[in-house]
């Protein structure tokens, strides 16, 4: 088989890329190790930065975020029983939408489906070759049988534990990582949110965020030990837990209900330089990782996506290089920016475990100097809203 881009990993990052290279005639090859079910079944955070919007906009997959998403002007920030709002609009004059980015996968396999979009599921043994030469290749087995496909370029959309980024020898590669000891156990329940803006809390007990999906189906998370797995939380354990740390007259207006989904995340920052290889472009999760704070994850894919999409269209429309050739310089440039907003705000909400009675009074004058200043809030809604591409 012989294709433009061949596109390792189905995951939201892959497909946005698959589907905005198909809105000009480029062609592409999803190949996707698990099903689509599987796919859509993982977690994923609910916040949208305008960046991916207008991506999805130009992609063709925006009518039902704008149908369903919710608009959300500002977010709360609490600490004990005190609490204030960042306003998004006021200070930036943009909001975010909240819209659970499931969905958004969702949207983006029924746009491929529908523009007959080739994606391979339950793909094996995926080796990206001769990424540095003009005539790269991917080998990969579908039940059983081997398969080669010859392409221009390969972008590695395939995640954290992908085969794209051990793809680049490792004497080339540099890569940056903190791991935080903690983690983030989640609930899905059927119940009306307990705001009608995120919550995201710092309490003596550790920090939890109240969220949602749409107005009968909401998203909650405490901060939690490693050592914790979901069935050592019982629903009401994890209800009292979190009413302990949001505020008391939101806690008193909480409604609970059974969870339908409960699991817990580690957290992460990490980052892999450079995101370009030869004719292999790393997008995604595949290059970086922070922590969920902010919601960061999808949203730096998004602008990884959007610089390699405009620089293939530029080189297939064009022959102008310029674009692939900045690549790994542009997003990388994004990535850091997302990384440290995203290591700050969790820097700034979550109880560390060697955190010292001086480290737990820098953290409430960080909240209080926010809660305070203008200018601290305008810049926590620029990161929070999306800084440009
Ligand atoms: N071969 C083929 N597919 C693979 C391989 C492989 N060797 N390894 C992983 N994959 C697939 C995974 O099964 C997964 O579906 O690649 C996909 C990667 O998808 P994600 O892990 O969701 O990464 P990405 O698309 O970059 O999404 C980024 O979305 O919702 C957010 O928080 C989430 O930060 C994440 C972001
Ligand atoms: C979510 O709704 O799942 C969510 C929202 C904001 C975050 C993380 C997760 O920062």
């Amino acid at each position: 088989m012989k294709t433009q881009v061949v596109i390792i990993g189905g995951g939201p990052s892959g497909l946005l890329l698959s589907q905005l290279l198909a809105t000009r005639g480029i062609d592409s090859i999803v190949l996707e190790r698990k099903t689509k079910d599987y796919v859509l079944g993982r977690i994923r955070a609910g916040v949208l930065e305008q960046g991916l919007v207008r991506l999805l906009e130009e992609a063709g997959c925006a009518d039902r975020l704008h149908a369903e998403g919710y608009v959300h002007d500002g977010t709360l920030i609490s600490y004990g029983d005190e609490m204030f709002r960042i306003d998004f609009t006021e200070h930036t004059g943009t909001p975010v939408i909240v819209y659970g980015q499931t969905e958004v996968t969702r949207d983006l396999y029924a746009a491929r489906e529908a523009g007959d979009g080739k994606i391979e599921f339950e793909v094996e043994d995926v080796v990206i070759h001769d990424a540095d030469t003009e005539a790269p290749f991917v080998t990969y087995t579908r039940e059983g049988e081997p398969r080669r496909i010859d392409c221009d370029f390969v972008a590695g959309c395939d995640g954290f534990h992908g085969v794209s980024r051990q793809s680049i020898p490792r004497d080339v590669r540099r890569e940056y990582e903190k791991v935080y000891p903690f983690g983030w156990l989640g609930i899905l329940s059927e119940t009306p949110p307990v705001n009608h803006e995120l919550i995201y809390a710092n309490s003596e007990r550790g920090f939890a965020l109240c969220s949602m999906r749409n107005a009968t189906l909401s998203r909650y998370y405490i901060q939690c030990s490693l050592s914790d797995k979901p069935e050592d939380w019982t629903d009401d354990a994890f209800w009292q837990e979190l009413k302990r740390r949001i505020p008391a007259d939101q806690a008193e207006t909480l409604v609970t209900g059974p969870s339908i989904e409960k699991s817990i995340a580690p957290l992460r920052s990490f980052v892999t330089e450079p995101m370009r290889w030869g004719r292999l472009f790393l997008c995604g999760d595949a290059a970086h990782i922070v922590p969920p704070t902010g919601a960061k994850g999808l949203n730096t894919a998004a602008s990884d996506v959007h610089y390699l999409y405009t620089g293939l269209r530029d080189y297939y429309e064009t022959g102008a290089t310029d674009g692939i050739d900045s690549y790994s310089e542009k997003a990388l440039k994004r990535v850091w920016k997302t990384e440290r907003f995203s290591w700050w705000f969790s820097s700034m909400m979550h109880r560390y475990p060697d955190q010292s009675a001086f480290d737990i009074k820098m953290q409430l004058a960080d909240l209080e100097f926010l809660r305070s200043n203008k200018a601290a809030q305008k810049a926590m809604a620029e990161n929070y809203v999306g800084l440009p591409y």
